[in-house]
Parts: structure tokens; sequence; C-alpha cells
């Protein structure tokens, strides 16, 4: 019997603190008004010290679960697509598994930057297609404040925080993703990288030094590369949904730069009302933008069950790609219940992280006694 993966909950979550172009004018030479005119964004979220990709990431897997009668004991796969980990490894999605005590659940990172979130929605559409799994949960989240140098105002102007989760379902009745491309081209990789902490450099004081574990962009090159492949890659996930762009009621595209996305637009031929656009109010929070600007224009009541929507991101590696998919979720109330069942839910994940940490612990003493013996 074929099966459809159905995108069935959502959610996203921001830290409190915003950082104003205003703000930044007082920490980088840079102004509201250029800000403004090349990017588009007025303002993004920062994590304060406590906040952390996970942190961030949990939030927004347990608002996904709102409104849906899934608990986190029947989700078989997370996958977290991030740039900012909250370690090399573990990896960041088995931090969220033991938050959410999600304990049938394999969990790994993905990375592929900014891109990184459609990338993953399609490994986990694709896994419950084949009848793998049944239930997962996606999610992108950044602290990319944690990443980005503050001296350097050709990046510090654009990333902020925060995190968006899908969960994928599977299910009989057609509909969910349609189709997804997914391409790179390895040999742009050196126009957007974290350089140093991995294999090829290694961390050292000079690496610290000479700042080579920020953020180092070519934002000109980065900018064409994303201008030419927005609307191509658009393009081709529609072709193979086997769908009209007519047909297609919102894009949700990677938030980067307001100039990117009326490019898309304009190469599109498509008026810039069809596109979920929030990038004056957080920035690029990388792999969380597309689910986030999901997730605001859901609830702008810019999405319906039964529209047609394509998902484009671009971004380090070079990545590039385009999912398209149909809203087959009916109208999704969220309740103070279930609200307080995320806390509930967090509860009950500490209780059983924390028996299995102790259980660990005893077993292992147990084990010395008997070796010794
Ligand atoms: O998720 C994917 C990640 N990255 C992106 O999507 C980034 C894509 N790139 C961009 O969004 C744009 O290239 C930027 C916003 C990064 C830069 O905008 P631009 O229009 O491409 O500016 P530019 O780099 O061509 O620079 C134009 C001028 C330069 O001065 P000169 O050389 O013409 O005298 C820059 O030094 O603007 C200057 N400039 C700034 N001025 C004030 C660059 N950054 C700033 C700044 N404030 N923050």
């Amino acid at each position: 019997m074929t099966r459809y993966a159905h995108i069935s909950g959502w959610g996203m979550a921001v830290p409190e603190r915003v950082l104003t172009n205003h703000d930044l004018e007082q920490i980088v030479d840079a102004t509201d008004e250029w800000i403004v005119s090349r990017t588009g964004i007025r303002e993004r979220r920062i994590a304060d010290k406590t906040e952390t990709t996970a942190s961030l990431g949990t939030k927004a897997a347990l608002r996904a679960l709102q409104g849906t009668d899934v608990k986190a004991a029947d989700i078989d796969l997370i996958i977290v697509a991030t740039c900012s980990p909250e370690y090399v490894f573990p990896a960041t999605a088995s931090i969220i598994q033991d938050n959410i005590g999600a304990s049938q659940a394999g969990a790994f990172d993905l990375s592929a930057a900014c891109t990184g979130f459609i990338f993953a929605l399609n490994m986990a559409a694709q896994s419950v297609r084949s009848g793998n799994i049944d239930k997962a949960l996606v999610i992108g989240s950044e602290t990319m404040s944690r990443v980005v140098n503050y001296e350097d105002r050709n990046t510090a102007i654009l990333f902020g925080d925060g995190a968006g989760a899908f969960l994928v379902e599977g299910r009989v009745e057609p509909g969910g993703v349609l189709s997804c491309v997914m391409r790179s081209d390895g040999s742009g990789g050196d126009l957007l990288s974290i350089p140093a902490g991995g294999s090829y450099m290694p961390t050292t004081p000079e690496t610290v030094a000479n700042n080579m574990h920020f953020i180092q962009m070519n934002g000109r090159e980065v900018f064409r590369f994303a201008t030419r492949v927005v609307a191509a890659a658009t393009r081709d996930a529609v072709d193979d949904a086997g769908i009209a762009l007519e047909d297609v009621s919102l894009i949700v595209p990677h938030q980067a730069n307001i100039r990117i996305i009326e490019a898309a637009a304009r190469g599109l031929k498509m008026p810039l009302e069809r596109f979920a656009i929030n990038v004056d109010k957080y920035g690029n929070t990388s792999t969380a933008s597309i689910p986030m600007a999901f997730c605001e224009a859901w609830d702008q009541g810019r999405i319906r069950t039964g529209d047609n929507l394509v998902l484009v991101g671009f971004g380090g590696g070079l990545s590039w790609g385009a999912m398209a998919l149909q809203m087959t979720m009916p109208e999704r109330v969220i309740t103070k219940v279930d609200r307080r069942r995320s806390r509930r839910i967090r509860t009950l994940a500490r209780v059983r992280s924390m028996s299995r940490r102790v259980g660990r612990r005893v077993e292992s003493l147990i084990f010395r006694t008997n070796a010794k013996a």
C-alpha cells in the first residue's frame, strides 16, 4: 500500500532578547538604514546564557506535538538540522531525544547549512514513505549568535537565533510531501564556512586569535548563487510534483535577505504576496528559518488545509533544495491542555533521564565490585 508522509504538527521557539539594528549600530560599523535597505532585516533574537541550540529545539519540538495525539514515546526518528550544534558530538538530536523522553527514537544531526531543514525533512519523509518508520520529528535549530563575530559587520548584521520543528507522520491518504530536489556544489564550500574546529583546522590558540571559529562569508558570491538557484529549484520541485506554479498558494523561502526573495519572485513571475516573509523580525536563522516562516504564516491564516506549498532553501556547502508539499492537517487548535501536556512531557523526560543516569551509575558500581571479586 502506498504511504504518504504528512506534516501533522509544527512549532517554533525564539529567545526573548531582541537585538535591533539600532543596538547593532553601537557594536559594529553599520547603520539601520544600510541594513534595512540591503537586507530587509530590522531585528533578530539572541539567546541568553541559559539558552542553547538544544533548548530552543526542545521547545519547538514540544510545540510541534501540541494539538496532535502523538506522544513522545511514539516518535521513531528525530533529525536536527543545525550549523550551530550543542557539541561536535554527541548529536544535538540525542539531547532533544532525552529532553522530551522519546524513548523509541533514533536521533541524529544533519549538516547541510541553511538548506539542512529541507534535506532533513526529505530524509524523514522518505523513511516514513518506505514504511521503515511511522513518525518523525524534524527540527531546525540555531544559536547563530555563538558562531558570529560581532566585530565583522558582514555577518553580524545577518544572523539570529531560533528553532522550528515539524512532525511527520505516515498515512495512506494522498498528500503531504509531494517532491523534493536536493543539490550541492562543494566547489563553493569556501564561500560560507566556519574554518576551524574540525579535522582540517583543529582549534588552537592561533585559530581563536584569528577568529577562525566564527562564520566567514563571501556575501556577494553567496548572494549571486542564491538568486540563481531559488527560482530554478522551486520550478524543479513543482515539476516533479506534477503540479503547476499557479497551483502553489505560498512559497516559504529561506529567510536570508529580502532582496534574494524579491529576485526569486521576479524569476518565478509571482507576486511577493505569495511568499512567506519574516526576515525583518528574525534575520537569518539558518536551518530554523523555513519552519519558523511556516509557523508564522500558518498563525496568520495564510496556509489552509489542501494548499500546495513550496519550501525552498540555500546556503553553505554550497547546498540548495526545494520541496513541494500539500497540507492535509485539519484546523489545528492548541489549548491550555496542550501546553500543560508539554510541561508534563518535559517533567517526565527529566525524571526518565535522571533515573537512567542513576541506573547507569549503579550498574557500573556493581560491575566494578564484581570485577574485583
Ligand atoms: O543563509 C545563507 C547565508 N548568507 C546569505 O544569504 C548572504 C547573502 N549575501 C547578502 O545577503 C549580501 O551580500 C550582504 C547583505 C551580506 C551584503 O550586501 P551587498 O549588497 O552584497 O553588499 P556588498 O558586500 O556588495 O557591499 C557593498 C558595500 C561595500 O562597500 P564598498 O566596497 O562598495 O565601499 C561594503 O564594505 O557595503 C559595505 N558594507 C556595509 N556597509 C554598512 C558591507 N556590509 C556593511 C554593513 N554596513 N553591515
